[in-house]
C-alpha cells in the first residue's frame, strides 16, 4: 500500500504532477492538499480509471490543521510544490520570504503526521527550503537525511534537451542523462557535460558555445518565466521532472537494480559516501549530486564524479559553492530563529 501526498496540488505544478502520479501503477492512494481549489482538482482526477484512490483536503480556515493532518497521515512519499512562483525579473531567492514560512508549516505537519515519509521539495528557493525542512524535522526529533530530497531534476532534463538541440542529426534528448550538481538556482547549477556520453559532443563545441550552453542550463528557467509573461514559471516540465524523481524513488522500493538520480541532499555522515562528498565540496552541508536509491531512500552518494571534473567545471563549482553557502545559512537561520 503506497500513499503519495502532494502539498500544493491545485497549483501550476501540482495539477499536472498529480495527474502523472494518478497514472502510476505503484501508487495506491493519491492525497491532494492545497489551501485553494483542491476539491475540484481531486474530483476531476478521481474519474480517471487508474486503480489508485484520489482524496482531496482543503483546510476550512488558516487555523485548521486537521486537513493537512488527514492528507499526510500514513503517507510514504510527500511532494511539495506549494508556494509562489517567480515573475519576470525575480530570482528564486526573491521567493524566500513567502515560501520559507509555507515550507516550515508543511514540514511541521510532516513531522507530526508522516515522520517516515520520503519528502521531495520542489518549492523555491530549493537551496534554502531543503535546509528549512531538515532543521524543522530535526527540531521535532524525526529527521532522517536519507529521506529528504531537493528536486533538481529539471536541471538534468534541461541539460539533456539543450545539448541534443545543438546536435539534432547525431543525437536525441533521451540519449543523455547529464549529472548536474551543486544547487538549484543560477550559477549554483553546474552541468557536468565533460563526463559520460555528452563529452564527445561537448568537446566539438567552441569555447563560446560551451559557455552559452552552460548558461542556458543555469538560467533556462528564465526562458519560461519570460515566455509566460508574468503568469508564473515552469510547471509542465517541472511536473515531469518531479514525477521522474518520485517514480525512481518508488521503483527503488521494490527493485534490486541500481537506480541513480541527482538530488540536492544533506551531506550527513549517516549516508554512505556523504562525508567524502562533503570534504570534496568544501564542507557544505547541502549539495546536489547523483545518489543511488534504495528501500530507505538515499543509499549512497556517488561522490567519485567530483574527482573527475574538468578545470572549467572546477571554476564553475567555486562560484556555486560560495553562493550555496549563503543560501544554506539563510535557510538554517530561518528555521532555527
Ligand atoms: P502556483 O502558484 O501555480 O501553485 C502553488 C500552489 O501552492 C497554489 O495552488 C497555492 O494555493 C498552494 N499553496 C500556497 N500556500 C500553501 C500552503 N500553505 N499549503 C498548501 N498549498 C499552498 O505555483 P507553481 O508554478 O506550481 O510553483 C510552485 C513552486 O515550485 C514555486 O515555489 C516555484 O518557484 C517552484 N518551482 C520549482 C522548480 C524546481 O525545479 N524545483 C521549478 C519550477 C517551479
Amino acid at each position: 500500500m503506497v500513499k503519495v501526498a502532494v502539498l500544493g496540488a491545485a497549483g501550476g505544478i501540482g495539477q499536472p504532477l498529480s495527474l502523472l502520479l494518478k497514472l502510476n501503477q505503484n501508487v495506491d492512494e493519491l492525497s491532494l492538499f492545497d489551501v485553494v481549489n483542491v476539491p475540484g482538482v481531486g474530483a476531476d482526477l478521481s474519474h480517471i480509471n487508474s486503480d489508485s484512490e484520489t482524496k482531496s483536503f482543503l483546510p476550512s480556515s488558516k487555523e485548521d490543521k486537521t486537513a493537512l493532518a488527514s492528507a499526510l497521515s500514513g503517507s510514504n512519499l510527500v511532494i511539495i510544490p506549494a508556494g509562489i512562483p517567480r515573475k519576470p525579473g525575480m530570482t528564486r531567492d526573491d521567493l524566500f520570504n513567502i515560501n520559507a514560512g509555507i515550507i516550515k508549516g508543511l514540514a511541521e505537519g510532516i513531522a507530526e503526521n508522516a515522520p517516515k515519509a520520503f519528502v521531495l521539495v520542489i518549492s523555491n528557493p530549493v537551496n534554502s527550503t531543503v535546509p528549512i525542512v531538515a532543521e524543522t524535522l530535526k527540531q521535532k526529533g524525526v529527521y532522517d537525511p536519507a529521506r529528504l530530497f531537493g528536486v533538481t531534476t529539471l536541471d538534468i532534463v534541461r541539460a539533456n534537451t539543450f545539448i541534443s538541440q545543438l546536435f539534432p542529426k547525431e543525437s536525441k534528448p533521451s540519449d543523455f542523462n547529464i549529472n548536474v550538481i551543486g544547487g538549484h538556482s543560477g550559477e549554483t547549477i553546474v552541468p557536468l557535460y565533460s563526463q559520460g556520453n555528452s563529452k564527445a559532443f561537448y568537446d566539438k563545441l567552441s569555447e563560446e558555445q560551451k559557455k552559452e550552453l552552460i548558461r542556458r542550463v543555469q538560467f533556462g528557467g528564465d526562458e519560461v518565466v519570460q515566455a509566460k509573461g508574468g503568469a508564473g514559471s515552469a510547471t509542465l516540465s517541472m511536473a515531469y521532472a518531479g514525477y521522474r524523481l518520485a517514480e525512481s524513488i518508488l521503483k527503488a522500493l521494490s527493485s534490486s537494480e541500481d537506480i541513480i538520480e541527482c538530488t540536492y541532499l544533506n551531506l550527513d555522515s549517516s549516508i554512505k559516501g556523504a562525508s567524502e562528498a562533503k570534504e570534496l565540496v568544501g564542507g557544505l552541508d547541502f549539495f546536489s549530486l547523483p545518489v543511488k536509491l534504495g528501500k530507505n531512500g538515499i543509499a549512497e552518494v556517488k561522490y567519485e564524479i567530483l574527482n573527475k571534473i574538468s578545470d572549467d567545471e572546477k571554476k564553475l563549482l567555486a562560484v556555486a559553492k560560495e553562493q550555496l553557502s549563503g543560501n544554506i545559512s539563510k535557510g538554517v537561520s530561518f528555521a532555527t530563529k
